[in-house]
């Protein structure tokens, strides 16, 4: 049997658009909405935001195909996948450590995105019963301050969020969400499309779009620095063999490179609608831009609150954010899923229960984080923010630093050409972005953020 015949034992998508879907399912979710807004305005605007989009463009999409290219090719969870890959190219047998280090993020990064899925759903009560109603900055500002301060609600949401995500993971069968996706991506653009509507009315659209697009390059910090490259990664759920799952599940005709791009494009045009929406109420209410991980829930209830139909368009739009962080937390332990299935013989069930089990019990970690133990620091950092830090700002860099080295150095110019299908120019321009730019890129900006660990 020739090596591009084979096929993932995990089965295969139907068709070039479930691989869509599904990417962008997993693309698609907290990090759009609510994490990109408010790193945004703690590494002051404009400078922060040029500099993201030149790690998406430069460095995050050839890492993408790179990533898709290995998973396809490999057909076999990123564990495994790697070590038939490094035995291919006559590579390091330990290069399968790379698809370990991917099933390490995951379930880390599960833990604390659970959590803050259950912020989205408990907003999505607040919203229908009509709490925001009238409020102004300030009482929005406590009643997230309360909302946080409450560990027992807290996890009663976390254990939601996490039942939910168990409930699709242990089935295995993505139809019935990814099907969702169809509807969830366009009613969450017009939704969006609607608050930045909104956002015009309030006349101070102009001061948030220049506060987005007007760089000042004297605001950035080393932090800053590594913390776009990180959330690149984290936006695009790249490095950590994720989308090398996903890529195993893809059939041979497709093009990776237009599906790769598809999926940037919508992923790119959300988060920026989403900060379009978030920051002319922040400017029109006088709010702090730098408010960390509340601003979107400090910020458009009062939106909802003052417009017409608010109690609707607030509770669908915490719904479709609670949507679009399930089709994230599902895909998130995949890798690890796929690895136990594989190696272990385990079945979906087992280890979907176990992962989500373990995933839990460190969630309430970070649920604690932002109460009890939000005084206890390490680095000068709560739990949560020290998981979120290590794992979207080093894990996933480094993985895909390591994706990128291992797709144009070890391995064979022919075997990537013939995988990705590419006109010789548009292949030359995406090896020298892979095998040069992206990991200098990274190399850089590790080296250069290296001092803030200290
Ligand atoms: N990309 C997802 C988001 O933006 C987060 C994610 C990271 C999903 C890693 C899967 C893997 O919300």
């Amino acid at each position: 049997m020739s090596q591009t015949k084979r096929i993932s034992i995990h089965g295969q998508w139907s068709s070039r658009w479930a691989f869509i879907l599904a990417a962008t399912g997993a693309a698609v979710g907290l990090g759009n909405i609510w994490k990109f807004p408010y790193i945004m305005g703690q590494n002051g605007g404009g400078a922060f935001v040029m500099l993201y989009l030149a790690c998406i463009l430069l460095v995050a999409t050839p890492i993408f195909i790179a990533e898709v290219m290995l998973g396809r090719r490999a057909r076999r969870s990123p564990v495994q996948g790697m070590a038939v890959l490094a035995e291919e190219e006559s590579a390091a047998p330990a290069w399968k450590y790379l698809g370990w280090m991917g099933v390490v993020a995951g379930f880390l990064i599960l833990s604390y995105y659970s959590v803050i899925m259950g912020w989205a759903m408990a907003y999505v009560e607040r919203a229908m019963t009509g709490s925001f109603h009238g409020l102004d900055g300030a009482a929005l500002k406590s009643m997230f301050e309360a909302f946080k301060a409450d560990p027992m609600e807290l996890l009663f949401w976390h254990s939601l969020a996490m039942l939910i995500t168990m409930l699709v993971v242990v089935r295995g069968v993505r139809a019935g969400l990814e099907a969702f996706t169809v509807l969830l991506m366009p009613a969450l653009f017009v939704i969006l499309l609607l608050l930045v509507g909104y956002g015009m009315s309030t006349g101070h659209f102009v001061e948030a779009f220049s506060y987005m697009f007007t760089p000042d390059f004297s605001k950035l910090t080393a932090n800053s620095v590594v913390v776009a490259l990180g959330h690149s990664f984290f936006t695009l759920s790249i490095g950590m063999g994720l989308i090398m799952a996903y890529g195993s599940y893809m059939p041979e005709k497709v093009s990776i490179t237009q599906t790769a791009l598809f999926v940037v494009a919508a992923d790119t045009t959300i988060a920026l609608l989403a900060g379009l929406a978030i920051y002319p109420v922040v400017f029109a209410n006088g709010l702090e831009p730098a408010a960390g991980p509340g601003l979107v829930f400090q910020t458009l209830p009062i939106a909802f609150g003052q417009m017409p139909l608010g109690v609707l368009v607030g509770t669908l739009f915490f719904a479709l954010l609670t949507l679009a962080a399930w089709t994230s937390s599902i895909s998130m332990i995949e890798p690890a899923v796929a690895h136990l299935v594989e190696k272990r013989g385990w079945t979906r069930v087992k280890a979907g229960i176990w992962l989500g089990l373990g995933a839990w019990l460190l969630g309430i970690a970070s649920v604690l984080s932002f109460n009890y133990w939000n005084e206890f620091k390490m680095f000068g950092k709560t739990f949560f923010e020290l998981l979120d830090f290590t794992t979207s700002n080093i894990m996933l860099p480094l993985g895909g630093l390591l994706i990128a080295i291992f797709a144009t150095w070890m391995m064979r110019r022919e075997t990537s050409f013939a995988e990705l299908g590419l006109s010789p120019r548009m292949y030359a321009v995406w090896r020298a972005l892979t095998r040069y730019v992206a990991p200098l890129g990274i190399v850089i900006i590790f080296v250069y953020g290296l001092g803030l660990l200290g």
